[in-house]
């Protein structure tokens, strides 16, 4: 008999995105939900359409755009959440409404104000309606694991009787333990009529450091579905980490006999650009995708590596898309080889992007002798964004000491040609945040600022990510330069023509030439 198939249920886009500092718009949301796409995930949960316009337009674009997995919208069981759900899903090749309510007495009575009997009405009524839209529907207890589970049973049998095609029984705080959490599968099963001809998802999140060990033990009780993120991120603690999971199913077949769809060599580039788009790092001792996920310090693990890499390795780094060398190119390499390279990091160009990229790529070989992939990820991300640039950077200089002013004079190019401003600063990036300010009117306020190196080496690229506050509206930006300051420049200045896009006036209503 064959291993029975996990669902893998991708939320990085929505519980994930949920997360702080996570939100991305919607360019990045379509970069990331393509590369889920690649990675081989049977669902990708891509937003709360009604939550927001633009959570809306990335459903609606994910939809478009994703047709092999199943495109999930979330959604509360009110019928306008429901109907706003399903009309971002229009497009899709295969949609599932994903509708919730919590089901603890905690949640009902505190948040919801809502009685039990009340309580399954109101699932009775959305998944009802969801169904008469969509084939697949997806009903969630929020808060399953600190319902009664008595509670759990009746509504589980009225979300089944009105039409729903998967149950998940979420760990919302990540309260529960692994034993009681498989029992708790077990008790459903064998408690809610029904419940063998619908699929059994669970939902982890991360507060007690147990969302991945509660997922597999729940898959080993009978559940066939897990909902999981990229790199964990997630609401507080996280979600159950999606490369964990899968290769916890991968590593441990003999006691796990599951297997998923997932491409285990794509992970690792499915991480990286996650983290790429939203500036969070991922941290170095993270299982399978941290950078010393594969790292060998000690002598005698080296020694021990030298003689066998199965003494300290349970899977390779290859395994999961983690080359043991990822330097690709040099100064003298041609456009042919870069678009290639491009290719197999999962970005096929099409020739005036080449054409860009292979610009900022030799602008990068004269400062630089070794170009990393991270370094080529970085061209894609920050040269080949589609956000139209109101302002480009021209030109950058300042100074700064330990007893004077930092000083900052920025030229920068818009519609209206080139100005420059100087200014005044604390150090030299607030001298440059103060005059990039002066020169585009908005008045920015500095709340997040973060820096890494992308590669090693005294040349090695630095990037910058920040969060600005803008009007009460906090944009993301990010940059990239060998020099610091220029690249918190770019990122302050990414930010700035981020808010200027989403505050564009919009388009003119076609005009209607039919009667
Ligand atoms: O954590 C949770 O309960 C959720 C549901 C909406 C599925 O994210
Ligand atoms: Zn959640």
């Amino acid at each position: 008999m064959g291993s029975e198939r996990i669902t893998i249920f991708d939320t990085t886009l929505r519980d994930g995105e949920q997360s702080p500092g996570c939100s991305m718009n919607l360019d990045e949301k379509l970069q990331m939900a393509l590369q889920l796409e690649a990675l081989g995930v049977d669902v990708i949960e891509a937003g709360f359409p009604v939550a927001s316009d633009d959570d809306f337009a990335a459903v609606r674009a994910i939809a478009k755009a994703c047709r092999k997995p199943v495109i999930a919208a979330l959604c509360r069981t009110l019928p306008r959440d429901i109907d706003r759900a399903w009309e971002a899903l229009q497009d899709a090749a295969h949609p599932r409404i994903h509708t919730f309510l919590a089901t603890s007495d905690i949640h009902l009575s505190h948040k919801l104000q809502k009685t039990r009997a009340e309580a399954l009405d109101m699932i009775r009524d959305g998944v009802r309606r969801a169904r008469a839209l969509c084939q697949d529907v997806e009903f969630s207890a929020e808060d399953a694991t600190r319902s009664d589970w008595d509670f759990l049973v009746q509504v589980f049998t009225v979300a089944i009787e009105a039409g729903a095609t998967v149950l998940n029984v979420p760990d919302t705080v990540g309260y529960t333990v692994p034993e009681e959490y498989g029992k708790l599968i077990t008790y459903l099963r064998e408690r809610v009529p029904g419940i063998a001809g619908v699929t059994i998802s669970v939902h982890c999140h991360n507060d007690l450091g147990l969302a991945v060990a509660n997922s597999l033990a729940a898959i080993s009780a009978g559940a066939r579905q897990v909902e999981c993120t990229v790199n964990g991120i997630g609401e507080r603690a996280g979600n159950a980490a999606l490369e964990e999971v899968v290769m916890a199913l991968s590593v441990r077949r003999d006691v796990l006999p599951y297997t998923t769809g997932v491409n285990r060599e794509a992970i690792y580039r499915a991480s990286q650009t996650l983290a790429n788009i939203t500036g969070h790092e991922v941290q170095p001792n993270k299982a399978i995708v941290g950078r010393n996920a594969f790292a060998h310090e000690s002598g005698i693990h080296q020694h021990g590596m030298l003689s066998h890499r199965c003494t300290y390795e349970i899977m390779t780094p290859e395994s999961v898309g983690v080359r043991s060398t990822n330097l690709v190119l040099g100064k003298h390499s041609g456009r042919h080889a870069l678009a290639k390279r491009f290719e197999e990091l999962g970005y096929p160009l099409g020739r005036t992007e080449l054409d860009k990229a292979y610009k900022l790529f030799t602008k990068l070989s004269d400062q630089k002798k070794e170009i990393f992939d991270e370094d080529l990820l970085a061209i894609v991300r920050d040269g080949l964004t589609h956000i139209p640039e109101a302002y480009k950077l021209r030109a950058l200089q300042a100074t700064a000491g330990t007893s004077m002013f930092a000083t900052a004079l920025v030229t920068l190019a818009s519609d209206d040609g080139e100005m420059t401003e100087t200014a005044l600063g604390d150090g030299p990036v607030n001298a440059v945040f103060a005059a990039v300010d002066k020169l585009t009117g908005l008045n920015g306020r500095l709340v997040d600022f973060r820096i890494h190196s992308i590669t090693g080496g005294a040349d090695a690229v630095g990037e910058v990510f920040v969060q600005v506050e803008f009007d009460g509206v906090i944009q993301g930006g990010k940059g990239a330069s060998t020099d610091v300051v220029e690249a918190s420049a770019r990122a302050y200045l990414n930010a700035t023509n981020k808010v200027l896009f989403a505050q564009r006036p919009p388009a003119p209503a076609p005009i209607e030439t039919r009667c």
